[in-house]
């Protein structure tokens, strides 16, 4: 949660660290703030409610130059969204401006102790209680600003990724981190720090990804300098090369990111596919399992972490894991995961979902995953995010940057990834047939090509949209595999159309759900023609003798569904275990519309926010 930019450098740093908060605006965007000093030392700080426009607003017309500069956007942990909890932060005689991600957990003590010496505070958050920290440590010790920063986040017990800059000092920016993420791009003369790589692409492809507990000090004119916070010493610095470009973050036509990112998928399942299966179709390559060969042998198990629509990929992966790999697999919501005492030895697998990388739940599951011996293998989107640094081994889902907070490319993206994980390792394993191999590694390359003719219902679905903006609520049935493609259409309406929607196994249904359909309350209803297709066509004719509407998600030219539904959105045919990859686009196309004819903010829908770094 929450993005934050700085710039130290040549140019007018307004320019950069605004357009860098508008790419880290999908982290948080209740509020938001900037903090500029001149060449001369002398530093303006503005905030505003609400998105990143309304500061630009706030700014037109007022003093912002200088090359120097700290940013935030903000997704409200503590205090409501307002101009006074905005980021920056600046301490009590206006000298140091901080802006921070994350929580400091004991700000309460911290804040009664600091009270206690007079300090006056002004802001509801946690944050202001460590710039008024570091401030009071420089006047009592009287020591340089990266000596109290570095002295200050001793005391403090929480997740950070901070930046920070001081009045009268233009050559100096500090950025520092524990838990939350922070990415350093080095230009010519110039460096960047961001949330994540987006803000600076475009300016440099040169970046090192701070570790834990790691300070660095930006000087102007002056080498990169990180500090291990624990003890002062100097990590080497691990220079990258960044594979991202502006095209790629940028809405290509569209009118939303969400829009863009479901019709790319043809193209990011290619991708993502890209290599991984042998030219004679007969075998799966995926280095992260084969270089683990003897892990994936002895298993006793499996369990799958993961948080929303990550955790619905991770509950097809079982059915995939299951079905391919004769292994037990455990799907577990990673915040239940890591407090609920999990049984874990190192001979289970441990499988962490995640499309940011960064997500505070699942980082903390992998470390006590590691904590008990288990093998942890990442399944992520962000190259070089936290979670692939922290697992042992895994697989990234190549299918670019997803910048609609709703996920759906990377949920597919996951999807198509876990179906590989379970041939190559059913292959290893000898738990699934050459024949079986073969066959859904074909079907799989056809992926691109089926999803482009799925996308044709695009116009259908516009239309069938607008008739559902008046539902208050909606239920979203679906069996076998795709239970959980219910239950991430139901997740994708809710998130962005706010219209409550409960995804169910079909066959529960009758256990509770019935009581409330009628002719107010739409049913979507998954039925392919699958192993259990005959049981969801009696779902269907239960919800339509109720005065129920039905939406059907059912295979290219199923007369009998056309007849029995209200309205049908056929797909092509494919194997069951592939289904859900399938029939989830005309869901995401649903709720997007739904959402549209609400007239609601698609890509930034209230009170969520894409990266989850807090817990
Ligand atoms: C947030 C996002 C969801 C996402 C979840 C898990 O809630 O809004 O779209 O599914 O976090 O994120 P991850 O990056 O770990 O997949």
């Amino acid at each position: 949660m929450c993005g934050i930019v700085g710039y130290l450098g040549t140019k007018p740093a307004y320019e950069i660290l605004t357009q860098g908060l508008h790419r880290l605006e999908y982290r948080g965007y209740d509020s938001s703030g900037v903090a500029i000093e001149n060449d001369g030392g002398e530093m303006h700080v503005y905030k505003s409610q609400g998105k990143v426009s309304n500061l630009e607003a706030a700014v037109d017309g007022k003093p912002h130059d200088g090359t120097l500069g700290i940013a935030h956007t903000r997704w409200a942990t503590h205090g409501i969204p307002n101009d006074i909890n905005a980021h920056p932060h600046v301490s009590d005689d206006g000298r140091i401006a901080l802006v921070h991600n994350g929580t400091i957990e004991n700000y309460a003590v911290l804040h009664e102790a600091l009270a206690g010496h007079g300090c006056k505070f002004t802001s509801e958050t946690d944050t202001e209680v460590l710039v008024q920290l570091i401030e009071y440590i420089r006047l009592t010790n009287d020591c340089t600003l990266a000596d109290a920063v570095r002295e200050a986040l001793g005391q403090v017990i929480g997740a950070f990724a901070i930046a920070v800059i001081e009045r009268d000092n233009p050559d100096l920016l500090i950025a520092a981190r524990r838990s939350s993420p922070l990415v350093i791009g080095i230009g010519d003369g110039e460096t960047f720090i961001a949330s994540d790589a987006t803000p600076i692409v475009g300016y440099t492809d040169k970046v090192v990804y701070l570790g834990d507990d790691e300070m660095a000090l930006i000087r102007r004119n002056e080498p990169l300098e990180v500090i291990s916070l624990n003890d002062g010493s100097h990590p080497g610095l691990d220079i990258q090369t960044l594979r991202l470009s502006v095209e790629q973050l940028e809405k290509g036509g569209y009118d939303t990111f969400m829009l863009k990112e479901i019709f790319e998928q043809p193209d990011t399942l290619r991708d993502c596919l890209r290599g991984r299966i042998t030219a004679d179709g007969n075998r799966v390559i995926l280095s992260g399992v084969l270089d683990n060969k003897e892990r994936f042998l002895n298993a006793n198990r499996i369990v799958i972490v993961a948080c929303g629509t990550s955790w619905h990929a991770a509950l097809i992966g079982k059915r995939l894991i299951q079905d391919m790999c004769a292994l037990p697999v455990e799907v577990e919501y990673a915040s239940e995961f890591r407090y609920g005492s999990p049984f874990i030895t190192d001979r289970d697998i441990v499988i962490a979902i995640s499309q940011s990388g960064e997500t505070a739940d699942t980082l903390a599951a992998i470390e006590l995953a590691k904590s008990k011996g288990a093998f942890v293998y990442g399944i992520c989107n962000v190259v070089g995010a936290s979670i692939p640094r922290a697992t042992d081994s895994g697989t990234y889902i190549h299918v670019g940057p997803e910048i609609g907070v709703a996920s759906t490319k990377a949920f597919t993206g996951q999807v198509t990834v876990l179906t590989l994980l379970a041939l190559c390792a059913g292959q290893l394993r000898g738990t699934i047939s050459q024949q079986q191999v073969t066959a859904i590694a074909g079907e799989l390359l056809r992926i691109p090509d089926i999803l482009r003719q799925v996308l044709k219902l695009d116009d259908a679905i516009r239309e069938m949209s607008r008739i559902f903006t008046y539902a208050r609520n909606f239920l979203y049935l679906g069996r076998g595999y795709n239970y959980p493609t219910a239950l991430e259409g139901a997740l994708k309406l809710k998130e962005i159309s706010y219209i409550h929607a409960e995804g169910y196994p079909a066959a529960e249904m009758k256990h509770g759900p019935i009581a409330l359909i009628d002719k107010d309350m739409p049913s979507v209803i998954i039925a392919p023609s699958d192993s259990l297709y005959d049981k969801i066509v009696s779902n269907v004719q239960q919800v339509k003798s109720r005065g129920g509407h039905v939406i059907a998600i059912t295979n290219t030219g199923n007369e009998d569904m056309r007849k029995l539904a209200d309205y049908c959105l056929e797909i092509p045919r494919v194997m069951e275990c592939l289904t859900p990859i399938v029939a989830s686009v005309p869901l995401q196309l649903l709720a997007y519309y739904v959402a549209h004819y609400k007239g609601c903010d698609v890509d930034q829908p209230r009170n969520l926010a894409k990266s989850v770094t807090v817990e």
